[in-house]
């Protein structure tokens, strides 16, 4: 193998590495469990879906946007952690009418320890998770409020069907920022 190439190689296995408790997270059967029953109750939803497409664009969106204001203190897989598991409780909303951040908050819990995350960390997380739908507050946490603005950011308005039905559609989101 050539040198550049086994460099890549290299550095390809210390990014697989550094991420590797966000994987593990994505292959736990309560957060496939979790995520099935969404895309059940979704099935017929116009509005945007909670699938694993929307966690990744918030993770990714919520990451570029702490860089962007060059806050490097939280760990890039406690802010994809967030992002993946900020809805899981939908499901318990469609079926209770309980919050889902609060759902999703108490559902995450056992799936980060499961995933050896520590405590510091997952309080974070936690605390993150917990504060996504609140956009407008003063006083979020750093992680708050990346996924709260990446929530509204990882969506395709300009292109969606239902923008007069939408409570949070607004023009400014026919554009691109992330
Ligand atoms: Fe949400
Ligand atoms: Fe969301």
């Amino acid at each position: 193998m050539a040198i550049g190439q086994r460099i890549r190689c290299l550095e390809l296995g210390n990014i697989l590495q550094s991420m590797s408790r966000v994987n593990r997270l994505l292959e736990h059967q309560d957060y496939i469990c979790y995520m099935e029953k969404i895309d059940v109750l979704e099935k017929e939803r116009l509005f945007c879906k909670h699938g694993f497409e929307h966690g990744l664009n918030v993770a990714r969106i919520a990451y570029a946007y702490l860089l962007e204001r060059g806050e490097l203190l939280l760990p890039k897989e406690s802010v994809y952690a967030a992002a993946f598991l900020h809805d899981i409780g939908r499901w318990v909303e469609y079926q209770t009418g309980e919050d889902h951040a609060e759902a999703s908050a108490r559902l995450a819990l056992p799936l980060l320890e499961a995933c050896r995350f520590s405590s510091d960390d997952i309080q974070v997380i936690l605390k993150g998770i917990r504060e996504h739908r609140r956009h407008h507050e003063e006083n979020l946490t750093l992680l708050g409020a990346a996924l709260a603005l990446a929530d509204d950011w990882a969506r395709d308005c300009r292109h969606c069907s239902v923008q007069a039905q939408c409570y949070k559609y607004n023009q400014a989101m026919n554009q691109v920022v992330y």
